[in-house]
């Protein structure tokens, strides 16, 4: 290393030095130890990639156009957080270490406080397109006791892969919620979900488009759980044979969550309804953990 770059180093470093030290009298010590790390994680990625004036400009325009974008429908920060890994990453940080209970997922920016409850076997499709579909399982713990009670909030997007609420009519399609019966049984009408891209008329879908990634997730079905005593479960039911397993934009896929969507050509169900043309029927359990990761 000649002097000049020794010179160079030393007044980044004192940069890096000085920011941590404005850090050092935060009063919440997880807030100092959170700051002190990403201020040193950021400043080692400048450095890394020699980060130009006219990168970092790109950059802030970037994240304003994130800004603008976003609204009470529209979460561009959280996409981006998606796409670049960090939501799941986060998911594997916190995920509970019990064997066997049921792997959690991407929560992604699509689920609705307000859904209806439907009853058990009840339909939550409520006129979303698609083939009907037939999901049933049990909650059981992962020592096998079943569940009463718990609370399932499902929603999807329909065949031709929008959510209700990229609708702009206002309509309330393909989510609601119900209880598990007496056994942690539970089961419901929806529709067979289909592959969509994530919003990508954005920053993040430049991005993508600029590191020649693709938008697309595959098909699946949203589950959010939660039972007293019991860590709330997020998770998808991916479909088997999705084109789209190996290269969803926001890593969200695990092996246990891709499950045989079997199709049917006719009735009975197994409610005893006759659907009029051609169905499909997916099974999976939902195996949760207590608190303390059992
Ligand atoms: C979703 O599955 O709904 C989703 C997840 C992450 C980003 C966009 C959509
Ligand atoms: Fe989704």
């Amino acid at each position: 290393m000649t002097t000049d770059h020794i010179v160079a180093a030393d007044r980044e470093q004192a940069v890096t030095e000085e920011v941590l030290a404005s850090f050092d009298a935060t009063p919440d010590p997880r807030l100092r130890e959170v700051m002190h790390s990403l201020v040193r994680h950021l400043h080692a990625f400048a450095r890394d990639v020699r980060l130009s004036e006219r990168e970092w400009e790109t950059a802030i325009e970037f994240l304003t156009r994130a800004g603008h974008i976003t609204d009470e429908h529209r979460q561009e920060f959280i996409l981006l957080s998606d796409v670049l890994g960090l939501s799941m990453l986060t998911v594997a940080i916190n995920e509970p270490s019990a064997p066997g209970a049921t792997e959690s997922t991407v929560f992604g920016p699509f689920f609705v406080d307000t859904a209806p409850e439907v009853p058990l076997g009840g339909d939550i499709a409520r006129g979303a397109s698609g083939i009907r579909c037939y999901v049933s399982g049990q909650v059981r713990s992962v020592t096998g006791e079943p569940i009463d009670g718990a609370r399932i909030e499902v929603w999807e997007a329909d065949q031709d892969g929008f959510y209700d609420v990229q609708y702009p009519d206002g309509r309330s399609a393909g989510r609601g919620w119900l209880r598990s019966g007496e056994n942690g049984e539970y089961r419901f009408w929806s529709v067979l979900p289909a592959p969509y891209p994530i919003p990508h008329d954005g920053p993040v879908g430049d991005l993508l488009a600029a590191t020649a990634r693709g938008p697309m997730r595959p098909a699946h079905l949203h589950f959010m759980v939660t039972a007293s005593g019991f860590r709330t479960l997020i998770t998808h039911i991916f479909v088997a044979g999705d084109p789209y397993l190996g290269c969803d934009a926001v890593f969200g896929v695990k092996q246990d969550l891709v499950v045989e969507a079997i199709h049917h050509l006719d009735g009975p169900a197994p409610d005893g309804s006759h659907p009029e043309t051609g169905w499909a029927s997916i099974a999976f359990d939902l195996i949760l953990a207590t608190h303390d990761g059992r």
